[in-house]
């Protein structure tokens, strides 16, 4: 069978443009919004810099061997989230994890486009010179706008919109062509962000929260809220590294892909804690307030900075961006399943998974205005998404996946895999060992801890 064909069809699959194909729009998933939005006030929450240890640990103990494990599935495989495992292990039941990575990417996307619909309002305010008049009390706007019944789900579905429209041009001239132009724009952005926000006065405060430990604040409730944050900053264990691995190129490095999506994801989240922290304490906002805090604190940095509506449009611009490629991959894994399992064309496929996704995030948008009464377990209809999808599906489907890896398929088959065309797998007896043990004895204490049973 060739590379370029699908395991179970004769129509040619289709695959990135180049080498870095993958590894751009592998990146673009992974830095979204998880950085920019959800770390900080995770990290708010979680009480600081403790946090942000056990989330680098998890990152590199259990993040990484799962993605190199996950983008080799989908290269093997050569199909959807889910025919990918039937293809590597036909007649067994394993590929009931690549259908619950479909619904995690389905229920990310939901709440997901909620928070990019947001950023998408955020980001025409200031290009309108909107967002920064000098007497705003920023918290009561934002609250009214969010929890306006109409507006929000407006911004989500013109989000939605053009997501779809990117996933209907396809692999090559959609998500690559996009990715190539997007990411490196948001990369420009951030530094200049960074470097602007480091010379802002009274800094320290921040960065000691951000990088300073105190290990007697950590729970169980925050060992698990970091391991949530781990997967979902990196995308891992959603199925979308099966998919876009499924049109990765042979001659492309599985090995070294990883650690740079690694290294970028990891990257642009302490960028965003160093820029966002100093301003938290700076203008005496809560660090732990929760989903609002980024939507809070950059406008008020921005109003007491020159050229503040400037570097507005340019920050409001770059989480956009970030949002909107993460968006792209979320959709995408949801429809090269619809697609392949329902014989559909991506045309089809891709406004009718939309559409669908849409509908239910509309219910999340809403729990912020008109449904914010309605509580499950004490978190409400976005809270319980994002609970249900990152603290609970994710390490799941991520134990699930470390078993299939390194007990089914087994390191020597993903060895093969990454050795193609001459690549390396260096480190491979780290990894082996990382994934066969390490990996699911940490994620089942973990989930056992937090259910309450030790
Ligand atoms: N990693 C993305 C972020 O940090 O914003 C969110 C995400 C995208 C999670 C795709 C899962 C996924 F499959």
């Amino acid at each position: 069978m060739s590379s370029k064909e699908t395991s179970n069809t004769s129509v040619p699959r289709e695959q990135w443009g180049s080498r870095f194909g993958f590894l751009l729009a592998a990146a673009g998933s992974a830095v979204g919004l998880g950085n920019i939005w959800r770390f900080p006030f995770v990290v708010g929450e979680g009480g600081g810099a403790a946090f942000v240890l056990l989330y680098l640990g998890f990152v590199l103990l259990i993040g990484l061997p799962l993605m190199i494990g996950e983008i080799s599935i989908g290269r093997r495989g050569r199909a959807n989230a889910m025919d990918s495992y039937k293809i590597i292990q036909p007649n067994s039941k394993w590929y009931i994890n690549g259908f619950i990575g479909v619904i995690i990417n389905f229920m990310i996307l939901a709440f997901y486009s909620v928070v990019a619909g947001w950023a998408f309002y955020y980001f025409i305010l200031a290009l309108t010179g909107q967002l920064i008049a000098s007497d705003k009390d920023f918290e009561s706007s934002f609250s009214s706008f969010i929890s306006d019944p109409i507006m929000p789900i407006v911004w989500q579905t013109i989000l939605m919109t053009v997501v779809v429209l990117i996933v209907l041009r396809g692999v090559k001239k959609g998500i690559e062509k996009w990715n190539n132009i997007l990411m490196p724009t948001l990369f420009v952005l951030l530094l200049i962000l960074l470097f602007k926000s480091l010379t802002l006065e009274n800094a320290r405060e921040g960065i000691l929260f951000f990088l300073k430990p105190n290990f007697s604040a950590i729970n169980s409730g925050i060992i698990l809220a970091a391991l949530g944050q781990a997967f979902f900053s990196l995308s891992v264990a959603t199925g979308m590294y099966v998919t876009y691995g499924s049109y990765k190129r042979n001659e492309s490095s599985i090995a070294r892909n990883g650690g740079g999506i690694v290294l970028l994801d990891v990257l642009v989240a302490i960028m965003a804690g160093l820029i966002i922290f100093p301003a938290v304490f700076h203008f005496g906002i809560d660090p732990g307030r929760g989903p609002d805090l980024a939507f809070i604190t950059f406008p008020t940095i921005f109003r007491d900075m020159q050229f503040g509506i400037m570097f507005a449009g340019f920050f409001f611009f770059f989480v956009f961006v970030a949002a909107l490629t993460s968006a792209i991959s979320l959709l995408e894994v949801v429809v090269a399943f619809v697609k392949e399992k329902f014989k559909l064309s991506r045309k089809v496929a891709a406004p009718i998974t939309g559409a669908v996704i849409t509908l239910v995030g509309g219910f999340c948008a809403l729990s912020f205005g008109p449904l914010s009464h309605i509580k499950v377990f004490d978190r409400t209809i976005f809270g319980l998404f994002d609970f249900i999808a990152a603290e609970v599906l994710l390490p799941f489907s991520g134990l699930i996946l470390s078993i299939f890896i390194g007990w089914i398929w087994k390191p020597i088959g993903v060895k093969q895999e990454i050795e193609k065309e001459g690549n390396s797998f260096p480190l491979f007896k780290v990894w082996s060992f990382l994934i066969r043990f390490v990996v699911p004895i940490v994620i089942l204490i973990i989930l056992i801890d937090s259910i309450g049973i030790i």
